[in-house]
């Protein structure tokens, strides 16, 4: 079973929402050196969740200091018109949820016409036929497995069913599925199992706050997932 999945690469990204905001750069940096695929960038909006985090003029200023994947998760509604101000600052990849706007497919569109990899979120309570008909304007889906607005929250069981669900709608496409919310190594690996290969971690990631550490969990994190892909660790 693992070995069908292991065609996207397995990839643990970084919530940033969970570092040392008076240290913005040295922490990019610090799990940037630990082993970090993508660096995850958790944007709200105090509407659209019931909290506020930071913007594109942040992000911007933590671009120089790594070369990693920017992976923007955009808890904002309406997230239209910002879109080309997440694209300058650095952003490679933008998500957007599905709930946040009447017109997905015209966000994909604008996220796909800025040059940048679009993704869809689903909140927990969000059903996986809200993506059927955006299929094809989809390069990742990221699948929460908390009630989005804040980190340190406990995963969601319900996630693991619906990854699947949504391996089997993507099945064939070059469409990376990923988890976001309470991830740490007890649920990677029956989350792989599912068919996820990107790992979302903010708490599992920045606790202990050194860089021994944070390679420490990143690694547990991965070995986890690996393992059930059926991979070497
Ligand atoms: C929640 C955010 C998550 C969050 C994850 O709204 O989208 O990315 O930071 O944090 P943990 O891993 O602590 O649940
Ligand atoms: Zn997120």
């Amino acid at each position: 079973m693992s070995q069908q999945f292991a065609s996207r690469p397995l990839v643990i990204a970084p919530s940033i929402l969970a570092s040392d905001f008076s240290r913005l750069g040295e922490e990019v940096r610090a799990v940037d050196q630990a082993g970090a695929d993508w660096i995850h960038l958790d944007v709200m909006d105090g509407h659209f969740v019931p909290n506020i985090s930071y913007g594109p003029d942040v992000i911007k200023a933590m671009r120089p200091h790594t070369k990693k994947i920017f992976d923007a998760h955009l808890m904002i509604s309406p997230a239209d018109p910002y879109l080309e101000a997440f694209a300058k600052a650095g952003c490679d990849h933008i998500t957007v949820h599905a709930e946040a706007g009447p017109h997905l497919h015209r966000s994909l569109q604008a996220i796909r016409a800025l040059g940048k990899k679009a993704g869809v979120s689903l909140n927990p309570a969000t059903p996986i036929s809200a993506i059927e008909y955006v299929i094809d304007m989809i390069d990742l889906v990221l699948v929460m497995s908390v009630n989005p607005g804040f980190g340190g929250q406990a995963f969601i069981r319900s996630a693991v069913g619906k990854v699947s669900d949504i391996r089997a709608m993507t099945a064939g496409r070059p469409i990376d599925i990923e988890v976001d919310g309470g991830v740490g190594p007890d649920v990677s690996g029956a989350l792989a199992a599912a068919g996820a290969n990107a790992f979302v971690a903010g708490s599992a990631v920045f606790k202990g706050g050194t860089v021994e550490s944070y390679r420490h969990n990143i690694s547990a994190i991965r070995d986890a997932a690996a393992a059930a892909r059926g991979e070497m660790v």
